[in-house]
């Protein structure tokens, strides 16, 4: 395996593997802190990001190696019309592995393509984000003891949440898994989320607009973000932003190990005062994110 575009490209086991590396280095560190010495990162970010860049580069740091690049296309040539594949073309010559986001769907396989280095999907617009997927089942895996036999609530953009996406397929593989969807109805999992895992029969998947009514039944509740920057029609977005917002009050129905979640960044969608619930997760899963990348840098460099 060259590159990393969609989390389908993982076997499970590769996924175990990988959780396990992140664990070790997590109790480990010093172990790894020159795994990567003397080989350099280029991240490549045509569109805004906090966490997935910088743990990027704190986990090539972390491992010995180096970090080159950009963290906005209107910093790179890209603005004066070179292409993707002319770009990784050029980035393979100075570094050895690239993390690329990119607003088109796509975008980082067409650089898979065309690099002569490994390329890692660091999210394509609105289709997948496979290494946030990554640092979401180590969390769940922590958090819960198990991948398998779990009800997950995934709530707000489903239709432009590429992490839902990722996350969706990735968790449609392990036993006696059940979806519920919660969403308004304009922003619904897409039809190509569902066929991609429609040959994994082991999981279930509803539909409904109601978090209160379901949230009792939850084992994990992935909140997420309206995609502002997805959207064609700014009213749309102002209709549907605040269709969920998560407060203490809310979750007294909700189980007691209820382990809730969220990629970041959060809006309105999750009230700080849920952040002293000892049920929220989502800065574990920025934590995690980073162990999880260092470990699938040394996988894709071939690092032993
Ligand atoms: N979860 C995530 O992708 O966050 P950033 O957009 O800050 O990278």
């Amino acid at each position: 395996m060259k590159d990393l575009i969609d989390i389908s490209e993982l076997t499970t086991s590769e996924i175990d593997q990988l959780i396990e590396t992140s664990c070790d280095i997590m109790q480990n560190p010093a172990k790894y802190s020159e795994k990567c010495r003397g080989k350099k990162l280029a991240t490549l970010f045509f569109e805004p990001s906090t966490r997935t860049r910088l743990s990027f580069e704190a986990a090539m740091y972390e491992l010995g190696g180096a970090v080159l690049g950009f963290s906005a296309a209107d910093s790179s040539s890209a603005a004066k019309g070179e292409s993707v594949s002319d770009t990784v073309k050029t980035v393979s010559c100075y570094a050895d592995i690239i993390a690329m986001r990119h607003p088109k769907e796509g975008a980082p396989r067409a650089a898979a393509m065309a690099a002569s280095v490994p390329i890692i999907n660091a999210g394509d617009g609105g289709h997948n984000h496979p290494t946030q997927t990554l640092a979401d089942l180590c969390t769940i895996k922590k958090e819960k003891g198990r991948l398998d036999a779990l009800t997950i609530g995934c709530c707000g953009d489903l239709k432009f949440g590429r992490t839902v996406h990722s996350l969706v397929e990735a968790m449609s593989r392990y036993e006696n898994i059940r979806f519920i969807m919660i969403s308004p109805e304009e922003l619904r999992l897409p039809e190509f989320v569902k066929s991609n895992i429609a040959h994994h029969a082991s999981h279930e998947i509803e539909e409904t607009e109601d978090l209160q009514q379901v949230l009792p039944e939850l084992d994990v509740l992935y909140m997420t973000r309206v995609q502002k920057e997805r959207f064609f029609n700014e009213a749309d977005y102002i209709r549907l932003k605040d269709s969920y917002i998560l407060t203490p009050a809310k979750l007294t129905n909700a189980k007691a190990d209820l382990a809730i979640m969220h990629p970041l960044p959060r809006v309105n969608e999750i009230s700080v005062a849920v952040d002293n619930d000892p049920r929220a997760c989502y800065f574990k899963q920025v934590l995690n994110g980073k162990f999880m990348r260092m470990a699938l840098i040394m996988k894709l460099l071939e690092v032993e």
